[in-house]
């Protein structure tokens, strides 16, 4: 409280937006690697202007892309908004018009006007930087300049945030939930882009209800859609209810077809009430298939579908195993490690296939109640099953650490992560950078911002040369 109007827990500490688009050099100690040339792309949600809806959600603020650069030894960064339709009439207006989760609220003038925010993910792929959110068509930035191009119409519709790259066909596969003409619909699309950016196929299909379906999972001959009981509903929004909400009434299902098999024939698998927001890595092995998810047991950061609060439960690798070639439709479901934690990631080179190396955003204080708040950077060895860990000091923060390979042929793990972190002493972030499989030792060179990165969801690290392809 401040006063005694309540603060948005989105708008404050290094949720707050910052509203100046810069260019710096970063001041570097340590040695940044020779090899590690390119730039990490990272994205989150940082509202222009102050939102209209007291309740503003996080997920819902204008996209901005952060841009880290290494070459030659240096760090240079740049920060860009992504100029959405909604972004540019908000900017001509010189205030808030959209609302976020609750439209009952929109200014008039945004009344028949798109309100597509690209916030949560950016992919670079077949040469195009791709600012991605789950709710609207992906918007196409420039590699490098962080020009705004627009969306890119190919895809007729709405894309998930977190499309999968097939390290070894190219192909970049997706889905996007509530599809169709209804709001917050049950119907599904599965789709496919060729290596050279191609849209080759969308179908839909119909899911068990309508879930808010953020990732999934795709192994070298199979895809997986999860239903997860985090529900929308359009109807009960026209109550004044949720239109997100989380509920536990509901089972979890999973559809799982083969990638190029008509959507007709899906298997559901189920299970019991669960939460994903972000899977790990998922794989095919003796006839089933595997994936390593982070899994909470109640949806975090919404409400129950009464209006009533939801639970910051926590979330924990856990491994689902789907018995493909077997009779029983239940999902297999194992805890593999006991940190709390999120952001998962990879050495993406294994996409779809056996994984040895897994890293995370962690929590080591986790309180049940509570937010999590990502201390750690963690590294998780599946062969060996040892956990190393690295705790930032003084209540600093941790954004999700992203792999980059020492070279395109360097073993798997064999690189580096870097992350941006939160000063809280300082409220101001710097860039790490970790040996990938020591991560222990703590970063091996540190580039220092002049000011706060805010907190944000996503980010790719993306080599150096990709950008002259286009
Ligand atoms: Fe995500």
């Amino acid at each position: 409280m401040e006063g005694n109007v309540p603060v948005n827990p989105y708008l404050t500490r290094n949720f707050a937006p910052v509203r100046s688009e810069d260019d710096f050099e970063l001041q570097v100690t340590g040695e940044i690697p020779e090899g590690l040339r390119g730039t990490l792309y990272r994205i989150g949600p940082n509202p222009q202007f102050d939102p209209i809806d007291p309740n503003y959600h996080w997920f819902t603020g204008d996209g901005m892309v952060h841009a880290f650069r290494f070459e030659n030894g240096k760090v240079t960064y740049r920060n860009r908004y992504v100029r959405t339709p909604k972004w540019e009439l908000e900017h001509a207006e010189g205030r808030s018009l959209f609302s976020g989760f609750n439209s009952t609220l929109n200014d008039p003038l945004a009344q028949g006007k798109d309100a597509g925010v690209a916030n949560t993910h950016i992919v670079s792929h077949a040469g195009r930087l791709l600012a991605l959110n789950e709710s609207y068509p992906p918007f196409e930035m420039a590699h490098g300049s962080l020009d705004s191009r627009g969306y890119v119409p190919d895809y007729r519709g709405r894309v998930t945030a977190h499309p999968k790259i097939d390290p070894r066909t190219g192909e970049m596969v997706w889905f996007a939930y509530g599809v169709g003409d209804q709001p917050m619909s049950a119907r599904v699309s599965y789709g496919v882009t060729s290596a050279t950016g191609k849209v080759m196929r969308r179908d839909d299909f119909q899911a068990p209800y309508c879930s808010m379906m953020h990732d999934f999972l795709v192994t070298e001959n199979y895809v997986l859609f999860p239903i997860l009981p985090l529900t929308g509903s359009h109807e009960r929004a026209m109550r004044g209810l949720p239109p997100i909400a989380w509920e536990p009434e509901r089972a979890t299902y999973v559809g799982v077809m083969r990638r190029d098999a008509d959507v007709s024939t899906l298997r559901w698998f189920n299970t019991g009430a669960c939460h994903v927001y972000h899977p790990m890595n998922a794989w095919e092995e003796g006839g089933k298939i595997v994936a390593d998810v982070f899994r909470y047991d109640s949806a975090p950061l919404f409400p129950r579908a009464d209006g009533s609060p939801g639970q910051h439960s926590m979330a924990r690798l856990w491994r689902w195993t789907f018995d493909v070639e077997g009779t029983s439709d239940a999902i297999k479901e194992a805890a593999i490690d006991d940190l709390d934690g999120e952001f998962p990631r990879f050495d993406e080179r294994r996409t779809g296939l056996s994984y040895r190396h897994g890293w995370y955003g962690a929590d080591t204080a986790a309180t049940v109640g509570e937010p999590l708040r990502l201390n750690t950077i963690a590294h998780l060895d599946n062969r060996t099953g040892q956990r190393s860990v690295f705790e930032l000091p003084g209540g600093d923060l941790t954004s999700e650490p992203v792999f980059t390979p020492r070279s395109a042929d360097a073993a798997e793990g064999d690189g580096w992560l870097t992350a941006v972190i939160w000063r809280a002493g300082e409220n101001r972030s710097d860039l790490l950078v970790f040996d990938a499989l020591d991560v222990a030792k703590g970063p091996i060179a540190t580039a220092a911002m002049p000011r706060r990165v805010p907190f944000g969801f996503h980010g790719n690290w993306v080599p150096c040369g990709v950008h002259a392809s286009r």
